[in-house]
């Protein structure tokens, strides 16, 4: 028996996107589902209690920067991560891959795996597949990620095919150290860029192994939004129906969308706890950038229509009083209310597939909220 299993609940007649729970050693997941990443074992400002309190069922933390500080070994002496970071629910971990090519002039790639120096302090490391499954084996993650190379955008054909056959290499050596398949499941990423042909080698290479999930990365690299919605149209339909499909570092409430309508049920991305941090909302009017100057005297809630912490208790002009003031509440009143908000948008996105009427839902959506973020 594999860790998880994914259950399709339905599919909506309207849109196509699919309503499924994915079933966890930590508990049930409904999907689609957008993951608040913790990069550092924490999601940034927030205790477990405060996650979910506004509906997280799963947050993503990363390989690369536990396995730097303070180690995965001990984590694992700790009792694993759910108990180091005290969050009981499901975890994924991205194996480091992605990290670690974005360290640039920092790291080298080998057939074997990366070279790299730490962003910490310099000093020298290495990490290969092999090594990124005992990283997550000693973390003790739900689910955990393949070691992949995401190809920068642009590329030409040539480096992408080349590097997403290594991908599948990659792949092979990390079900074969894979230890624990029964608490853990691995999933497989299909690369390929933006290449059509490459995307079809990579999807019929990686599924050959039978994961329980499969992932679609080397999106959101900065090539425009209808190219990576061009590359889904044809890349999704490829992935088996009977198990999660996630796509990787995506979460602008239009990229969800666009994503859960091409059939993809999972998604994380920095956005939301990022631009809280700076002083901007998402709000149901679009992007509220609340350490303006026009908010000074706006004595109204961030988003009017919203029911989270912040914006039951606080106006806009207080919220930016402390972010002026680099006042630590700030970042923890607008990540609340931005990780709500996308939490709230996934909810009503499965109410509307359960009633067939995502694309209504959707149309809605955006003639109030715009197109910008
Ligand atoms: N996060 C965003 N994109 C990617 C990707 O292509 N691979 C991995 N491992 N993580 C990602
Ligand atoms: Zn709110």
């Amino acid at each position: 028996m594999s860790a998880v299993r994914y259950e399709l609940i339905k599919t909506c007649k309207q849109s196509g996107a699919r309503l499924g729970r994915l079933h966890t050693p930590h508990g049930v997941i409904e999907t689609p589902i957008f993951m608040p990443v913790g990069t550092q074992a924490t999601v940034k400002s927030m205790t477990p209690e405060e996650l979910k309190e506004i509906g997280s069922q799963i947050i993503l933390s990363n390989t690369y920067h536990l396995y730097m500080r303070p180690g995965h070994d001990l984590v694992k002496e700790a009792g694993g991560l759910h108990k180091f970071m005290n969050w009981d629910k499901p975890i994924l971990t991205d194996s480091g891959g992605f990290q670690v090519f974005s360290l640039g002039p920092l790291r080298k790639i080998t057939e074997e795996g990366v070279n790299f120096r730490s962003h910490i302090d310099g000093s020298k490391h290495f990490i290969s597949p092999e090594k990124a499954m005992e990283i997550q084996n000693a973390l003790g993650s739900d689910i955990m990620m393949a070691f992949d190379e995401c190809a920068p955008y642009p590329a030409d054909r040539d480096y992408v095919k080349k590097s997403l056959e290594r991908t599948t290499r990659w792949l092979h050596r990390c079900k074969e150290a894979h230890k624990n398949t029964e608490n853990q499941a691995l999933f497989g990423i299909i690369q390929g860029g933006m290449y059509k042909d490459l995307r079809e080698q990579s999807a019929k290479e990686i599924l050959e192994l039978d994961l329980p999930g499969y992932a679609v990365g080397g999106l959101s690299v900065g090539e425009p939004k209808d190219l990576m919605y061009e590359v889904l149209d044809y890349t999704v339909p490829l992935m088996p129906e009977n198990k999660p499909r996630y796509l990787m570092g995506v979460g602008s409430p239009d990229d969800l969308l666009e994503g859960v309508i091409r059939g993809i049920d999972m998604f994380d991305c920095v956005l939301p706890t990022r631009i809280a941090r700076n002083g901007t909302a998402m709000t149901s009017e679009g992007k509220v950038v609340v350490r303006n100057a026009k908010y000074a005297r706006d004595f109204s809630p961030l988003d009017p229509e919203c029911d989270c912490y912040c914006c039951k208790n606080y106006t806009r002009g207080y919220i930016r009083h402390l972010v002026k003031a680099n006042e630590i509440l700030a970042s923890r009143l607008i990540t609340t209310h931005n990780l709500h908000f996308l939490l709230k948008l996934m909810e009503q996105v499965r109410e509307a597939i359960r009633e067939d009427r995502l694309l209504d839902f959707k149309d809605e959506f955006f003639k109030k909220y715009g197109y910008e973020l």
